[in-house]
């Protein structure tokens, strides 16, 4: 089984994560790179890291699931300024999983990223974000050693439910 951790990241959050994901994965081949230099067809198992963006996938990253061939199995990670397990990221992790029909999707992972205060005092003052951007206020610090933790046990489990499928 080859792996791959192929990730978007614009501030380094979801880029922490992808590196603690890669961390838990336990197999012999195994590699991590941006989603930009990603080749899906060389691995089984993709894990599809991003920071939910407008509620959504950021473009890169739904071309990237798109063009996934038949049969390979994914896993997707975000990180997102909103409440971890929340609606508004949530949203994000559904559209991406309408993107991969052909595909097998092991699961899921999200974890709170911080947004830097000035941008979001700008973004507070934006209608379209405005609602994730009053609960990323509180999301200073993410994600933390805890998040981390908890993103690579998540790798690891993906790996066993591979394997058993
Ligand atoms: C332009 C922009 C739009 C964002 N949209 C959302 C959003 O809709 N929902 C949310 O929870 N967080 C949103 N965020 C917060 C990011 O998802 C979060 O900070 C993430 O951890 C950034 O990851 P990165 O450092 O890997 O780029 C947005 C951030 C930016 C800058």
């Amino acid at each position: 089984m080859k792996a791959l951790v192929a990730y978007y990241s614009e501030s380094g959050n979801t880029e922490k994560l992808a590196k603690a994901i890669y961390g838990g994965i336990n197999v012999p081949k195994k590699e991590i790179m941006p989603i930009s230099e990603a080749i899906s067809k060389d691995y089984d198992v993709i894990f599809v890291g991003f920071p939910v963006q407008a509620s959504s996938v950021p473009a890169k990253v739904e071309n990237f699931i798109k063009s996934v061939p038949e049969g390979k199995k994914l896993a997707f990670f975000v990180t997102h300024g909103s409440l971890r397990g929340g609606q508004l990221a949530i949203s994000a992790l559904h559209y991406a999983f309408s993107l991969a029909l052909k595909v097998t999707v092991l699961g899921t992972f999200g974890c709170r990223g911080q947004v830097k205060p000035g941008l979001i005092d700008a973004l507070l003052k934006n209608p379209e974000h405005k609602a994730w951007a009053i609960e990323a206020q509180s999301a200073v610090g993410h994600p933390d050693k805890a998040d981390l933790d908890d993103g690579k046990e998540f790798a690891n489990l993906m790996i066993a439910k591979a394997r058993n499928l």
